[in-house]
C-alpha cells in the first residue's frame, strides 16, 4: 500500500478528538462551521445532526469545491462562499457554531464575533480551536531555524493566542461562560522527512525565506529542513509539537 500523503486533516488528527468532544453535536442541532476549508468537520457535524443541518462557510472557492465533492452523499449539509465577518446570516439561526482554526484571521474580531453572535440563538454554543502564541509552537521554531527565517511573515494565525485578549473580545461581542482548555498536541507532516519538507514548502514562512536565497543556499536550507524533519521522525511519521486553545462560550441572552 502506498504511504499516505500529507494533508490538513491528517496534520490535525490529534486535535480532532478534542474538538469533537467539545462540540458534542446533538441530533437536532443547526450547526455553523466557520472557515470550514474542505468541509471535513462540516460533514462530520452534519452526520451527527440527523434531524438538523450543517452549513460550512469559507472565503475560498477552491476549498469549497473540494467540500462539495466530499459532501456528495450527505443530505443535510451545504456550503456557502462567504466572509464570516459580514455574511448576511439569518438571525438566531444556529444552535451551535464552531471553527477549527478558521477564526483567527478577522480584521476586527469584536465586530466579527458580534456579527456571528447575531446568527446564533440565545444560549447557543461557540467552540473554537485557535493557535496559542507563536512562541508556543515547536513546528514554527524548528522550521524557522532550518530555513533561517526568524521572523514570522504572517502572525494572524496567532491573533487569538492570548486568553485575556480573547476573553475581552468575546465578552464585548456578547458571549458568556468562557472556558479555555490548553491543548498541546503534535502536528503530523507526513510519513517521512521528504514528504514533510514538501508539506511545509508552501508555507509563507518557508517560501519567503527561500525566495531570498540563491540556488546553492536554497539546497542547503532544504537539506537543513530535511534534517530537522528526520530528527522528528518516529515510527508513524514526522511529528512536530504545537499548542492550541480550545475556547468554548455561549451566546448571551441579550
Ligand atoms: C487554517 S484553515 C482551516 C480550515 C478548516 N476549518 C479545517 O480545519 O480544515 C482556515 C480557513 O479559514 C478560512 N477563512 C479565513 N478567513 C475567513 C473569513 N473571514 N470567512 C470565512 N472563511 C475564512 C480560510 O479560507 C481557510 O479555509
Amino acid at each position: 500500500m502506498p504511504a499516505p500523503a500529507f494533508h490538513y486533516d491528517a496534520e490535525l488528527r490529534r486535535y480532532q478528538p478534542w474538538l469533537r468532544e467539545a462540540i458534542a453535536v446533538g441530533p437536532d442541532d443547526t450547526v455553523l462551521d466557520i472557515g470550514c476549508g474542505v468541509g471535513t468537520t462540516t460533514c462530520e457535524a452534519a452526520r451527527l445532526a440527523i434531524r438538523g443541518s450543517a452549513l460550512g462557510i469559507d472565503v475560498s472557492a477552491a476549498r469549497l469545491e473540494a467540500a462539495r465533492r466530499l459532501a456528495a452523499d450527505v443530505a443535510n449539509v451545504r456550503f456557502e462562499q462567504a466572509d464570516a465577518q459580514v455574511h448576511d446570516f439569518p438571525p438566531a439561526e444556529f444552535t451551535l457554531a464552531f471553527s477549527r482554526f478558521g477564526t483567527m484571521f478577522f480584521a476586527d474580531p469584536v465586530a466579527a464575533f458580534t456579527h456571528l453572535g447575531r446568527a446564533l440563538r440565545p444560549g447557543a454554543r461557540l467552540v473554537q480551536l485557535v493557535w496559542q502564541s507563536g512562541n508556543q509552537q515547536e513546528w514554527l521554531s524548528e522550521i524557522s531555524r532550518a530555513v533561517g527565517n526568524p521572523a514570522v511573515p504572517d502572525d494572524s494565525p496567532f491573533s487569538l493566542g492570548e486568553p485575556a485578549v480573547v476573553s475581552e473580545v468575546l465578552a464585548t461581542a456578547g458571549f458568556t461562560d468562557l472556558r479555555f482548555t490548553d491543548v498541546a498536541e503534535p502536528l503530523w507532516y507526513g510519513p517521512d522527512a521528504g514528504t514533510a519538507v514538501d508539506a511545509v514548502r508552501p508555507l509563507r514562512l518557508v517560501s519567503d525565506a527561500l525566495a531570498q536565497l540563491g540556488d546553492v543556499e536554497t539546497e542547503r536550507a532544504l537539506d537543513r529542513l530535511r534534517e530537522v524533519m528526520a530528527t522528528h521522525q518516529s515510527a508513524d511519521g514526522v511529528w512536530l509539537g504545537s499548542r492550541a486553545w480550545l475556547v468554548t462560550a455561549c451566546r448571551g441572552a441579550g
